[in-house]
């Protein structure tokens, strides 16, 4: 049914206005002064924004690892991130050495068809780049509109490729037009001190965090970017946490290489003390790159708003405390890495960034979701609220004030890491594609409707504008 969005405050990366928005058969048709349609729904946005959806650029869901499956599946994952604003999300899919990329992108469709509630993507991982793998890159990109590739710096012997796999990949990428991107840790040097910091009797939760130190990110996060400098390609770094990391983009981007960078909400909020809790509680928090000194925050908060940081991503990787991280009582190595933000991302920043004065709201709807769209070959049809593009939209209570807990979020996970933080402004109605997901902060959305995205090509002339339009930045 058409739907008419009226007296709403638009919000855009680049626009805040009043007008009214005509949804019909997905998209967004028009966009006025005192639009009416006899035939549609009118819904009345007085006193709220209108965002275009959420992006979440990084998500595991039900993602094996050690030993265990994340919490969240497509299903519930979807439901919390449409609670917290998000209508689209781009999934890790896990490869396996030996098998082919098509055999991994169909393990992941069978975990999200009919599952999920909203739209979703797939970045592809690159484990061993031999012949085979670089051939069927190009195959994917064209055939099944998965245009962006992961390589994992760190976890040894598990997920970790080697230097020559990145390059490969990178040099790949670059040909047929896909984006790397990174878990940038020296995870060779992090082997060296878990296995010394266990034999030193050091089996604590804080020593995840002591045996990754942030020189460990500098140093990955270097050495990718001079790759891919190299290899004439492009990057983007999942997760930075720390000034050493920071440096390297900034440093690589002022020599005008693309590099780009995504941080997370709970590295904008939470720090390396919170694995310190007694009673194992600081397993909570355990998840790679660990959280870091406090310091941190005002460098990651800066870098943001400077655009040295282009995104936010949840790195939502939701595993119980009891029963899960459970696992690694008494041996750190072996507490399942991860943390659940997919619901929380978007308020998080709205609450600590824009009303807290940190970025201005074009930011933050240039952070949350268009610079996603523009990166990973979505832009315009999602990232923005523009005649033709998807009705992706959020209405949003800037003043609403609300408690983070695990009484009360939508996720499958038996805790918040986020637990009694009080957060401004709240997701109210959330429709994808113009239907409602959440409607007054109920979800009445449909497991298998959101619909698999085959994404575009990387291309640099679409950000090249985007750079020039967003000066003031
Ligand atoms: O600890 C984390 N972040 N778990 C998910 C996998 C990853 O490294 O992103
Ligand atoms: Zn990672
Ligand atoms: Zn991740
Ligand atoms: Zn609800």
């Amino acid at each position: 049914m058409k739907k008419i969005i009226k007296n709403g405050m638009i919000v855009t990366a680049t626009d805040t206005y009043q007008a009214d928005i005509l949804i019909e058969n997905e998209k967004v048709k028009a966009i006025g002064q005192g639009l009416s349609d006899v035939y549609a729904e009118v819904i009345d946005a007085s006193g709220l924004y209108v965002f275009p959806g959420g992006i979440d650029p990084h998500t595991h869901m039900e993602m094996p690892f050690g030993g265990t499956v994340t919490k969240d599946d497509f299903e519930t994952g979807t439901m919390a991130a449409a609670h917290g604003g998000t209508t689209t999300i781009i999934d890790f899919c896990l490869t396996e050495k030996g098998k082919t990329l098509k055999n991994a992108l169909s393990t992941w469709h069978q975990k999200s068809k009919d599952k999920s509630v909203i739209d979703y993507g797939f970045h592809l991982q690159i484990v061993e780049a031999n012949e085979s793998v670089l051939e069927e890159i190009p195959v994917v990109i064209e055939e099944e509109g998965v245009t962006s590739f992961k390589v994992f710096m760190a976890y040894k012997n598990v997920l970790q490729a080697d230097d020559e796999t990145l390059y490969q990949t990178l040099t790949t990428a670059k040909k047929h037009g896909g984006l790397v991107m990174v878990h940038a840790e020296n995870g060779d040097v992090i082997e060296h001190l878990t296995k010394e910091a266990l034999r030193n009797g050091n089996t604590e939760p804080i020593y995840h965090a002591l045996t990754r130190p942030p020189e460990l990110e500098g140093e990955a996060t270097g050495r990718a970017a001079k790759l891919t400098a190299l290899a004439d390609s492009q990057l983007y770094v999942v997760h930075v946490t720390c000034k050493e990391a920071v440096e390297q983009i900034a440093e690589a981007r002022s020599k005008g290489f693309n590099v780009f960078g995504e941080t997370c909400p709970q590295y904008l909020v939470l720090d390396q003390s919170y694995l310190d809790q007694p009673d194992f509680e600081g397993a909570k928090y355990v998840w790679s790159p660990p959280l870091r000194d406090k310091s941190n925050q005002e460098v990651l908060w800066n870098a943001l708003k400077s655009g040295q940081l282009q995104t936010i991503g949840s790195d939502h990787c939701s595993f119980d405390f009891d029963g899960q991280k459970d696992l690694g009582k008494g041996d750190f190595t072996k507490i399942p890495n991860g943390g659940p933000f997919v619901e929380d991302r978007f308020s998080v920043l709205f609450s600590e960034g824009v009303k807290k004065g940190r970025i201005s709201i074009n930011q933050f709807v240039d952070m949350v979701s268009t610079q996603s769209a523009k990166l990973f070959g979505l832009f315009p049809r999602k990232g923005t609220i523009a005649p033709g593009a998807d009705a992706d939209i959020v209405l949003f209570d800037p003043n609403a004030e609300r408690t983070i807990s695990v009484d009360t979020h939508h996720s499958a996970v038996d805790y918040s890491a986020l637990e009694g933080m009080k957060v401004t402004g709240e997701p109210v109605t959330v429709l994808s594609r113009g239907e409602y997901v959440v409607k007054d902060k109920e979800f009445v959305g449909k497991p298998g409707a959101g619909k698999f995205l085959k994404r575009e090509k990387y291309n640099s002339d679409a950000l090249q504008r985007q750079e020039e339009t967003a000066t003031g930045r």
